[in-house]
């Protein structure tokens, strides 16, 4: 369901040159952000992220060429945003996983440019009588998407009622790459992890990250930036992120992408996910009237 009509989102919120709303793929509204150093695509369905390129580079994130784009579903690829879970529910597995905002449509609360001149699109969402059948807790979750050379993305979510709660999730961003074989991550050496491919056991990552096989690891207890470094592109993408003691990397490899309609059967080849993450141990407390900011900012340019 769309807030109001694009022209109404337009006469409110378009900023000449920079930002203007459109229908996007499968009719979603988005958002189209442009600046001299950057673009990105927004839709409202999900507070997703679409897409996002710097000035004369490759696109930074990957959307996969069988993505669905259906009110109601989830989009495969941008940053899916994973809010109050990651993954399955705790205790209810019936429950979507990933919980329940990256399907809902999100509502535009203010574009603005900034005084460094960069973008922003902040869009919002907030408990209804749908999500407290999920979830019974009020809340409000707001995203800020800044664009300029860089892209930043910011999740906060609030309390609005009178008890606690505990709250996970993820920006879980997928990107694209040459080859996993021409990839490695760095910046999480020497730190553990539970690995879901092999019972959750935990072990502890020996050196850079590789990927040759299905890959499905949440890094524990780690603040720090990652930098995927891909030789084939002779390109390095930082990230770096606040509000996060977890990381999930991620590639499905061969069976769990022939199993995915919303995945090609090769595209495995030309991502990986480095999630920025509140998850498992890694779980929020939110009391009344508190919030909490999960951001992650991107940058890419050449390896050198
Ligand atoms: C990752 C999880 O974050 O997301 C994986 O660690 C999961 O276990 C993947 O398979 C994709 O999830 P979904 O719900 O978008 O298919």
């Amino acid at each position: 369901m769309n807030q109001t009509t694009l022209e109404e989102l337009n006469q409110k919120f378009a900023i000449r040159d920079r930002l203007l709303f459109k229908a996007g793929p499968g009719g979603l509204t988005i958002a189209e952000i442009r600046h001299p150093g950057g673009e990105a695509t927004v839709a409202l369905h999900g507070g997703h992220v679409l897409a996002f390129r710097p000035h004369g580079q490759q696109p930074v994130l990957w959307l996969s060429r069988q993505a669905r784009f259906e009110t109601g579903g989830p989009i495969r690829g941008g940053i899916p945003v994973c809010w109050p879970w990651f993954a399955d529910h705790p205790s209810d597995k019936a429950k979507p996983a990933h919980g329940f905002v990256r399907t809902t449509v999100w509502t535009v609360s203010a574009a603005e440019t900034l005084a460094d001149g960069s973008t922003r699109l902040k869009l919002s969402t907030a408990d209804r009588e749908e999500t407290m059948k999920l979830w019974p807790h009020p809340f409000q979750l707001a995203i800020a998407v800044t664009v300029s050379d860089a892209l930043r993305v910011g999740l906060t979510a609030t309390n609005t009622g009178s008890e606690p709660f505990d709250c996970s999730g993820a920006l879980h961003s997928y990107f694209n790459i040459s080859a996993p074989a021409n990839t490695r991550i760095k910046g999480l050496a020497e730190v553990a992890y539970l690995d879901k491919v092999d019972r959750m056991r935990r072990k502890l990552q020996d050196g850079d990250v590789s990927i040759d096989g299905e890959t499905d690891r949440i890094y524990l207890d780690t603040t720090g930036a990652c930098v995927i470094e891909d030789i084939g592109w002779q390109r390095r993408i930082d990230i770096a992120k606040t509000g996060s003691r977890t990381t999930v990397v991620w590639n499905p490899w061969v069976d769990k992408a022939a199993a995915m309609k919303d995945f090609g059967d090769d595209e495995y080849q030309t991502m990986v996910c480095v999630e920025t993450a509140n998850a498992h141990p890694d779980v929020v407390r939110l009391a009344p009237g508190e919030s909490h900011t999960l951001e992650a900012v991107i940058r890419s340019g050449s390896m050198d």
